[in-house]
């Protein structure tokens, strides 16, 4: 019989699966639900220093398929996720899981929240958001490729444990080959990708309107839209970054199959967000027994037999 134990960043998780951050993930009590489900791990809504309502709604929509939202980083604030994960480290320090930390000022906030996080208690996982792509007037700072290297360098300067960084999708290899040269500079454990894909537009066809309010109605695409993007950019940073860096794969994962592909790219975690908020806790169970089939009728006992043994043509 196959099984899903999944090594990565040096902790060991029952499977490679979690939310996406964003989607059941906004307080102690849905994090606890998610710790309590069958997800392999979790990671907490991306906070900013402080609480944040976010845009105005509605500003998450579900698409036949897949979904389109402008949420605007509404969250709790730093410190309330940061006491909860120290609390959670205290109380099992076996159960890994990932703070996601991102800015809504720019550049100096997300220096300030690595600061507050260096010099508190937790030794955990963070997960540094330089891609979201709903703050009104602001850009996704991974697109910029001079800032992103100018804040890692800012940022290792001072912070010694352990993260890694959510990149937005890329499409040209250009801009793979860019952004793999610089990641590689520094000691990153670890790459998320991908966020949505940015400032998509879904027009209700009845109404001839679009259907979220913030940034009239644009907003990030998520779902089964993005998978073939999501699979590339796996694909492209596993062949470009170092060996050590690990991938967690978000992006269009609604199946077994969707799981065994991102996988089969060289995805090491899988995060699942738009098929999370459809479907409810439930998904991760469905989604491990369709993975489990499909390793049984291939013949792997393990995820490390087919990662990143993606074929090609000859
Ligand atoms: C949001 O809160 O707007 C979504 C966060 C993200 O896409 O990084």
């Amino acid at each position: 019989m196959p099984n899903l134990t999944t090594h990565f960043c040096n902790a060991t998780f029952n499977n490679p699966l979690m939310n996406a951050s964003g989607v059941h993930c906004m307080t102690i009590e849905e994090i606890n639900q998610l710790a309590g489900s069958a997800a392999g791990s979790f990671v907490t809504k991306s906070a900013t220093k402080a609480a944040r309502i976010g845009n105005p709604e509605p500003r998450y929509i579900n698409l036949s398929l897949g979904s389109i939202n402008s949420m605007g980083l509404p969250n709790n604030g730093l410190s309330y996720y940061l006491e909860d994960a120290i609390n959670r480290q205290k109380n099992a320090p076996d159960k890994a899981f990932i703070l996601s930390v991102a800015s809504y000022e720019g550049y100096h906030e997300y220096v300030e929240n690595m600061k507050v996080i260096e010099e508190s208690e937790y030794t955990g996982l963070v997960e540094l958001n330089l891609s979201c792509p709903n703050v009104p007037g602001k850009p996704q700072m991974a697109y910029d490729f001079a800032d992103t290297k100018r804040l890692l360098t800012d940022i290792c300067a001072f912070y010694k444990k352990p993260f890694g960084v959510k990149l937005p999708p890329y499409f040209d290899l250009l801009h793979f080959d860019k952004m793999a040269e610089i990641l590689n500079q520094f000691p990153i454990k670890f790459i998320n990708s991908i966020n949505s894909i940015g400032n998509g537009l879904y027009i209700d066809p009845k109404t001839d309107t679009v259907v979220i309010k913030p940034k009239a109605g644009f907003g990030g695409i998520g779902g089964e839209y993005v998978k073939p993007t999501a699979l590339a950019n796996v694909r492209a940073f596993y062949t470009r970054l170092r060996s050590d860096i690990e991938i967690i794969g978000t992006g269009g994962i609604l199946s077994g199959q969707d799981a065994y592909e991102h996988l089969l790219c060289g995805a090491t975690m899988l995060q699942i967000g738009t098929q999370l908020e459809k479907e409810g806790l439930t998904v991760f169970t469905r989604i491990q027994t369709e993975l489990l089939k499909i390793m049984a009728e291939k013949g792997y006992q393990t995820i490390d037999e087919f990662r990143g043994k993606l074929k090609e043509i000859n």
